[in-house]
């Protein structure tokens, strides 16, 4: 089940340069490349003359050269030159996606390009905020994206998949959580109140005695998640917004499916505190990295019981409250799409 008519991620601003770049996004092979002028372009990966990839080709000023028999298309996806040949067919031409770069990251719209409005590309700004320090990546998941959208709105896993990093029994035994849902987001609130520190905050944060945690994790659909997450010593008054003496961080997740069983899965972690300070921002991402590998060998490991028994029955717990929640309105926006796209088509 994918959703078509949003922005999703597609690559990393570094991925994408003068060498055609194949990424394929909802069962979709596509290529990437940028123009002369450094504009990224996203084409289907398919010669409009024997279906070769074309990032199989290569970029002959801004246009791309099939490697097969040498067909061009301009940066709009028309052949513009057959080899030996003057007249160019009206139908030589690929489908083009809409693209936009920002924070730090290529989108690119997988619906309707009529409704591709970048106003509507999720806030990622931490990312390339001058007030935060930040690192982002990427990492390739052998798991259907609702599997780590699911990780990511149930953080009692912190205690048992991360208790080496960000996790601490606290965590699961000692939280007040709430859910607050709207139309198309739910965020859940989670805090932590006169708990010891875990290992990756004791690190970076310099905590010696309890503090008061909060996670607060927004997502937005179809699979975006941004978590703001942070402590201070314990009783300094942060449940009333007094976050000072602490430490504050953005972990921004943004999940682009694949195929039904793997995801493009890209990541970053911000920080409010010495923003500056790259060897700190290194420091915050190694532990948040070490702790999203955790994540996913369950999500592989998930996944791969999910191919062998399809459509296992399962069993709801407290903590899902807030992956049902999301649930709820993936599979409400995704029949609303199917309905409308029905409507398109009579
Ligand atoms: S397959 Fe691309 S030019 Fe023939
Ligand atoms: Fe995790």
């Amino acid at each position: 089940m994918f959703l078509r008519n949003y922005w999703y991620v597609a690559a990393t601003d570094s991925e994408i340069g003068r060498k055609p770049f194949a990424r394929t996004i909802l069962n979709e092979p596509i290529v990437f490349f940028r123009t002369e002028d450094g504009t990224p372009v996203a084409f289907e990966d398919r010669c409009a003359h024997r279906h070769l990839p074309l990032s199989m080709g290569r970029l002959v000023g801004d246009r791309l050269q099939c490697h097969y028999h040498g067909l061009q298309y301009d940066r709009t996806g028309a052949c513009v030159r057959i080899p030996g040949q003057d007249r160019i067919p009206p139908d030589a031409k690929v489908k083009t996606y809409p693209v936009v770069e920002r924070y730090r990251w290529v989108w690119i719209w997988m619906g309707d390009p009529a409704l591709a409005d970048p106003a509507r590309i999720t806030d990622f700004h931490w990312l390339d905020d001058a007030d935060w320090g930040a690192k982002s990546s990427y990492l390739y998941v052998k798991a259907n994206w609702q599997l780590i959208v699911d990780n990511l709105l149930d953080l009692t896993h912190l205690a048992f998949v991360h208790e080496s990093t960000i996790g601490n029994a606290a965590l699961a035994e000692h939280a007040t959580v709430k859910v607050t849902r709207a139309p198309n987001n739910v965020v859940v609130t989670r805090w932590i109140i006169d708990q010891p520190a875990p290992p990756t905050f004791v690190k970076v944060g310099g905590f010696t005695s309890n503090v008061d945690r909060w996670q607060i994790i927004d997502f937005a659909p179809p699979a975006f998640l941004r978590l703001d997450v942070g402590a201070t010593p314990t009783g300094t008054g942060a449940p009333e917004g007094k976050r000072v003496g602490g430490i504050g961080m953005r972990n921004l997740n943004a999940i682009t499916p694949e195929t039904e069983t793997t995801s493009h899965y890209f990541w970053g972690q911000a920080h409010d505190f010495d923003v500056k300070n790259a060897t700190l921002t290194n420091t915050i991402f190694e532990q948040i990295r070490t702790a999203f590998h955790q994540d996913v060998e369950v999500f592989s490991a998930q996944q791969r019981n999910l191919n062998i028994f399809v459509n296992p029955p399962q069993i709801d717990i407290a903590a899902d409250a807030g992956v049902i929640a999301a649930r709820r309105i993936l599979s409400r926006l995704h029949d609303e799409e199917q309905a409308a796209s029905r409507v398109a088509a009579e």
